[in-house]
């Protein structure tokens, strides 16, 4: 296994070769993107980013004993999805920020129109490199498992859309300013989509890459689930008490913008506890995998008490 800096390394690394500056290095797929839409997909993709979500498909890959190096691309799709959901996420009608990791949001620098369709690009061009990775990987390679590749597409389609991220936006939004009476069911069905679900698409599509039997599709799920809402309780607290130098992006937007959060619901020491409660039935889901799943482990502490 690898640690979280290299696994994410390796999506970075992957990133680069696919958003390569000069065209004529690159033969493959950007050719034909005009030079200001590529410009502003890439601004948003090479800005950083922990880059957790392929860091952990490609974590749960090697878990299973599969060869992660055959899923850089499926983990940089992941990527590339979650940055077109930030770009979106950023712009005027939705949360209106002006800061994203570390820079000013695509929005303030393409304006409105380019920065959407600079989310459009990336979505689609994410469902572009995955499809014709499952084409050329094919042709290289006849034993090459496409029926674990399909489930692993689906897996992430359908949690990157309107049954999971999508469905978690839209409730962030109707609840805004309490727009609609809200309660812990409603935060959680929330959070569990527009957060938890990109966990569980990077770490089920890992599984399904991997030949991963139900039962630990099943934990796979059970982790990432709670791993998300971890992770989001974490954010809502960072978005309290950190600062934008630290975060990369604006505090204190949540309760201006009468947002539905953690701290709204518990507190915010009721939201540590709650994080508390999250990171142990996340540990727990793993137990099937026993010392594999180290990284897991390490992976919960650590966003317990991340700081960006
Ligand atoms: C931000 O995700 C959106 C949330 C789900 C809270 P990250 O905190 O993973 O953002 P980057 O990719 O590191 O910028
Ligand atoms: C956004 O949640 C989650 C997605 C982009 C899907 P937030 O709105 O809380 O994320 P930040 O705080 O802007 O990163
Ligand atoms: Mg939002
Ligand atoms: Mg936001
Ligand atoms: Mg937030």
């Amino acid at each position: 296994m690898h640690s979280l800096k290299e696994y994410a390394r390796m999506a970075e690394n992957t990133l680069e070769d696919i958003f390569r500056e000069s065209r004529e290095e690159y033969a493959g797929a950007m050719y034909r993107i005009p030079p200001l839409l590529l410009d502003s997909m890439r601004y948003s993709v090479m800005a950083g980013g922990k880059r957790l979500r392929p860091a952990m498909l490609l974590a749960t890959v090697e878990m299973l004993g599969g060869d992660f190096r055959s899923a850089l691309i499926p983990a940089a799709a992941l990527e590339i999805i979650h940055t077109y959901s930030l770009i979106h996420d950023d712009l005027p009608g939705m949360d209106n920020d002006t800061l994203r990791r570390g820079r000013p949001t695509n929005h303030v620098v393409y304006g409105v129109g380019q920065a959407i369709l600079a989310g459009d690009g990336l979505l689609n061009h994410a469902f572009t490199l995955l499809l014709r990775n499952a084409q050329a990987q094919l042709e290289k390679n006849p034993s090459f498992d496409l029926p674990g590749y399909l489930r692993a597409m689906q897996i992430i389609a359908a949690n990157a859309g309107a049954e999971g991220m999508i469905a978690g936006q839209t409730i962030d939004l109707a609840c805004e300013n309490g727009k609609m009476p809200s309660n812990a069911q409603m935060l959680e069905a929330m959070q569990l989509g527009k957060t938890s679900c990109m966990f569980i698409g990077a770490m089920q599509a890992g599984g399904c890459l991997a030949g991963a039997s139900s039962l630990q599709m099943q934990a796979l799920f059970d982790y990432a689930r709670a791993f998300g809402l971890l992770f989001q309780a974490v954010d809502d607290l960072l978005d309290v008490e950190s600062d934008p130098s630290v975060l990369g992006k604006s505090v204190g937007k949540d309760a201006a913008s009468g947002k539905l959060t953690c701290i709204g619901q518990y507190g915010l020491e009721g939201t540590r506890q709650r994080a508390k409660e999250l990171a142990e039935q996340g540990i727990a889901a793993m137990e099937i995998f026993d010392e594999r799943a180290e990284f897991f482990r390490d992976l919960i502490r650590e966003m317990v008490n991340r700081k960006a």
